[in-house]
């Protein structure tokens, strides 16, 4: 199958992002045994702020400690519905985006939409509970700076946007039956409604990438409405990931005096 230039350019973007092999047979980390998340930092040089870091993620969000912050804006989102690529790197299944498709807008600045993905577990924990799952948005700006929108799951009805990928998920499924060393499948549309559906409140607090190379600086969201999953599409998921990385999800990191910020809609009236 000959790769389109617009997948080409997307799976760049993508590297630029989280900058990590391709290939399933070597992906240099794990989250078990000796390359598990304690020993990240000292597998390679460059992901050695995963263990020296002083602003790692994910964290521990206690409620009672959050800091209600009354200058946090409203989220701001623009996605269109857009073509796509379903990829699993082994160690996550993930969507990547084309150019184009969506912008965040944090304190006047935009950042583009790259891709999503999920984890499971969650690794974000609230009062110390992990829900069944976390998806992550990750965007860029221009000059390279990221910020990450996470969305957080617990079991219960399935959830529309995984619902919308059911038959490419399947698709997935046998493509790693045929033993393709980075299977991915395009997706000619999604519609990104349930995406952006719009928050009352949030969590901010600035973190790190929570894979290898951990690069800081992230902006994070944690939408603070928890959304619904099912237990058959979290193992629907995870059923494709390599053994070592069915449980993707990093330990919570130490704030090491970090605030993390509320947004209320509620507050503001
Ligand atoms: C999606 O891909 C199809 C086929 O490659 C193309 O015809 C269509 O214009 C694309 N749509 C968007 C919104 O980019
Ligand atoms: C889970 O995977 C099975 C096998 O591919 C498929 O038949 C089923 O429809 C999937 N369920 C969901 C909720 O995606
Ligand atoms: C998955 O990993 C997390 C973080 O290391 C751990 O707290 C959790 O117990 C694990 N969950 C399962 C189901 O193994």
């Amino acid at each position: 199958m000959p790769a389109p230039v617009a997948l080409l350019i997307a799976g760049l973007v993508f590297l630029l992002a989280t900058p990590l092999t391709q290939q399933h047979e070597y992906i240099p980390f794990s989250y078990v045994g000796s390359t598990g998340p304690n020993k990240w930092g000292s597998l390679n040089q460059q992901f050695s702020v995963c263990s020296t870091g002083k602003q790692q993620s994910p964290v521990n969000i206690v409620k009672d400690e959050v800091v209600y912050n009354p200058k946090l804006q409203p989220l701001i989102r623009y996605y269109s519905s857009a073509n796509a690529t379903l990829i699993n790197r082994g160690f996550q299944i993930g969507l990547l985006y084309g150019h184009g498709v969506g912008v965040l807008d944090i304190d006047g600045k935009s950042y583009n939409l790259l891709q999503m993905h999920w984890h499971s577990p969650s690794e974000h924990t609230i009062d110390g509970v992990r829900h069944a799952a976390e998806l992550h948005l990750v965007h860029a700006a221009d000059d390279g700076s990221l910020a990450v929108v996470a969305i957080l799951y617990k079991y219960g009805d399935p959830d529309p946007i995984l619902f919308q990928l059911k038959g490419y998920i399947n698709e997935l499924a046998k493509e790693i039956c045929a033993g393709d060393e980075e299977a991915h499948i395009p997706i000619s549309l999604v519609r990104t409604k349930q995406i952006k559906r719009s928050t009352r409140k949030y969590y901010r607090y600035v973190g790190s990438l929570t894979t290898p190379p951990c690069t800081e600086n992230v902006i994070w969201t944690i939408l603070g409405k928890v959304r619904e999953i099912s237990k058959e599409q979290v193992h629907n998921l995870t059923a494709l990931l390599e053994p070592g990385y069915k449980n993707n999800s990093r330990p919570v990191q130490p704030l090491n005096g970090r605030k993390i910020y509320l947004y209320n809609e509620k507050h503001k009236n």
